[in-house]
């Protein structure tokens, strides 16, 4: 599940996001990968499922989508991966083809917006991790391919809790949904669709 090539690739990864931050680049130009500790938890999710399809809003330089895919091969899942920024699918495709997980990892290129509602395919998992502007309009295009059951995990409603709070409030008030703020890093929103909307 999580062998050696994959955890090198991990590993280097961490290393140069935490260059990237030390040395004060623009958020455009880092990878901005989530902690370690929200990979971990990423993976203790979707792991144990049969055919675990996960979708992800914001695959970056592949770090998240590692874990997702490391978790999902197990027992016969797929991780459809979004992502917009040019030179981040090009390190997307090198990482996820250097940890060895082609098979169970695939991308799409251009801006979620415009990508989600051509997608063909109902999701049991999403994975929220975009632009914070743009949360509510993704979880709204999200949630057309989502049934009773799927989970949708937000990064960063603590971390950026001025800018995500709306979009919390919305979730939890929400009698279609149960939803509920997992205090771990930069602060993870679970929602679980009990209703169709
Ligand atoms: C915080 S980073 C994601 C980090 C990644 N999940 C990880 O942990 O490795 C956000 C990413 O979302 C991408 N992004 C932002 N808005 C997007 C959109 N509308 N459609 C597709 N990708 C988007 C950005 O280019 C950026 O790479």
């Amino acid at each position: 599940m999580l062998d050696d090539r994959l955890r090198s690739v991990l590993q280097r990864l961490e290393t140069e996001d935490a260059a990237e931050r030390e040395r004060g680049l623009p958020p455009a130009e880092r990878s901005r990968a989530v902690a370690r500790t929200t990979g971990q938890f990423l993976f203790g999710l979707v792991a144990p499922q049969w055919d675990c399809e996960v979708l992800e809003i914001g695959g970056s330089s592949g770090y998240s989508t590692i874990w997702l895919a490391a978790g999902v091969r197990h027992f016969g899942g797929r991780v459809l991966s979004l992502e917009n920024d040019p030179a981040k699918v090009d390190a997307w495709r090198a990482n996820i083809a250097e940890a060895g997980l082609e098979e169970w990892a695939e991308l799409i290129e251009g801006d979620a917006l415009e990508t989600i509602p051509g997608i063909d395919d109902v999701f049991d998992v999403v994975f929220l991790d975009a632009e914070k502007d743009d949360y509510e309009q993704l979880f709204q295009a999200a949630r057309e391919k989502l049934e009773p059951g799927a989970l949708v995990v937000a990064d960063n409603v603590l971390s950026h809790e001025e800018a995500l709070g709306e979009y919390t409030a919305a979730r939890q008030n929400d009698p279609d949904l149960e939803s509920v703020t997992i205090p771990l890093d930069r602060g993870l929103e679970l929602s679980v669709i009990l209703r169709s909307a």
